[in-house]
């Protein structure tokens, strides 16, 4: 995707559609000397009440050659006290995947009103940028998309547009890591992308390694499949400070392992690496904008399958620090493989560990895929990701870690067990994360539910969302 920002007056500019913002019930007033070009008819179609504005809603207008844009698409902001960063996303969204859908590829838009209510053009090129995403890969005829986007008239710095493209560009890449197959993302392959990162230094753990370093939980997770596991360490480090380690489960498919899961809707699985694909974004935007930081990305890659050497429900296995689990559940495997990035993270002495996963089912039936269930063993750590939340509506919602639930993941023969059934699934899968943290500031960000959706969103379209990478971006941007 081309973006720039010319200081042109928008009649004058070349461009199969220009979009046109405007605010609920105030009429075309900010596009006058347009709707005089156009003999009226902006200012017909609101006066015939077919658009007035309201948040989200469209109409496209061809100009006949009275102007330079081929056609006019008037996008509603609502109504002017009402308009927020967010709402300029989802306009912005709307407006890009309506020009899409109608095969467009060069468009401008026009800042005017947004710059009057003192808001960011930048937020409404977000929308625009991440709702122009496909998927198209395994497509014999691949569509053509948005491939240009002009801002017109200024107040959008360099800095703003660098930003956002950088953010636009690192989400679409993990969606498309989500996106990918299982046999096309294995754990090997992740590692190829995580090659491809620029100004960071990689360390591969292989089998062996892992042995000898003791990492028996994540080790049984992967012992049913032929696939190699992977841990992939990824330093980024332009300051020196204690580190931020962000862990991403990365179980590139899973079947459930010897606790198969049933066949309807398992194919869904593939996105059991979503908060892997997230850290490798993350990581992307981080070291593309050179910010000032000090992050160790972390994913501890495997699949999850049955097979004559799988782990059993059972099984005693021992984590990286000694304390030892008991695997009620083969399909509790995430927090098995989280348990030893945890303890491996607790090496850099970071400031703070953020996981992120897609840990349990209990997350969907919860919060719907609307929101992150937010748990951790630190307040202030925690209200600083809602602070991040809020400024990039990727939603969070927190949930308790009372020492009560303790009690529930008790074992009769080991220190832990990896399962406790149904009551409880979503803070007890964060209680036993809990217990390999200690007492580093920790965050756990189970996106179960919102790392894919089956339908449109304003900015998101269905299948991988990469959510979490624009709210830890915003959250390491604030420190
Ligand atoms: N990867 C799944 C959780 C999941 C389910 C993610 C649906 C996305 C959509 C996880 O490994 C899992 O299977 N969790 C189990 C845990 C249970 C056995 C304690 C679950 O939530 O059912
Ligand atoms: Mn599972
Ligand atoms: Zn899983």
């Amino acid at each position: 995707m081309k973006i720039s920002v010319q200081n042109k007056e928008e009649k004058a500019f070349t461009c199969d559609a220009l979009v046109l913002p405007l605010i609920e019930d105030e009429g075309i007033r900010p596009y006058a000397n347009i709707n005089k070009s156009l003999n009226g008819l902006p200012a017909h179609i609101i006066a015939s009440g077919e658009f007035s504005g309201h948040h989200n809603e469209l109409s496209l207008l061809h100009t006949k050659g009275k102007i330079r844009p081929e056609r006019i698409l008037l996008i509603g902001l609502g109504k002017r006290n009402d308009v927020t960063r967010e709402k300029l996303r989802q306009a912005g969204g709307k407006a890009s995947s309506f020009l899409k859908g109608l095969n467009i590829k060069n468009i401008a838009i026009s800042t005017k009103t947004i710059t009057s209510l003192k808001l960011m053009p930048a937020d409404f090129l977000e929308g625009c940028l991440l709702s122009a995403y496909s998927f198209q890969k395994y497509k014999k005829k691949e569509k053509k998309s948005l491939n240009k986007i002009t801002i017109l008239a200024g107040n959008i710095t360099k800095k703003e547009i660098q930003w956002t493209g950088t953010l636009a560009t690192s989400v679409s890449f993990t969606r498309d890591l989500v996106n990918t197959p299982a046999n096309d993302m294995t754990p090997s392959i992740l590692v190829k992308h995580a090659r491809k990162l620029k100004d960071i230094s990689l360390k591969i753990i292989n089998k062996k390694q892992a042995e000898k370093l003791g990492m028996g939980a994540f080790l049984s997770v992967a012992r049913g499949s032929t696939e190699p596991l992977k841990f992939l360490e990824i330093r980024y480090r332009k300051k020196n400070i204690a580190p931020v380690v962000v862990i991403g489960k990365s179980v590139t498919f899973d079947s459930g392992g010897i606790s198969l899961k049933p066949s309807q809707g398992m194919e869904k699985m593939k996105y059991d690496m979503a908060g892997g694909a997230a850290v490798l974004g993350v990581m992307k935007a981080v070291s593309e904008l050179k910010l000032p930081l000090h992050v160790i990305g972390i994913l501890p890659a495997t699949e999850n399958l049955p097979g004559g050497n799988a782990s059993k429900p059972g099984d005693v296995v021992k984590v990286m620090g000694g304390k030892t689990v008991e695997i009620i559940s083969t399909d509790a495997e995430g927090r098995l493989t989280l348990a030893d990035a945890i303890e491996y993270a607790k090496r850099f002495r970071p400031s703070a560990i953020i996981d992120i996963a897609t840990l349990t089912g209990a997350c969907s039936v919860a919060l719907g895929s609307e929101a992150i269930a937010l748990m951790g063993n630190d307040q202030s750590l925690i209200d600083k990701i809602i602070k991040a939340s809020k400024e990039t509506d990727e939603k969070v919602w927190q949930m308790p870690l009372f020492d009560e639930y303790r009690e529930y993941i008790k074992s009769d023969v080991a220190d832990l067990k990896n399962s406790s059934g149904r009551n409880g699934s979503l803070v007890t899968s964060g209680f036993f994360l809990k217990e390999f943290a200690g007492d580093v500031p920790w965050i756990h960000l189970d996106i179960a539910g919102t790392a894919w959706t089956d339908k449109d969103k304003p900015y998101i379209p269905k299948g991988a969302t990469g959510i979490g990478v624009r709210l830890i971006l915003e959250f390491l941007r604030n420190i």
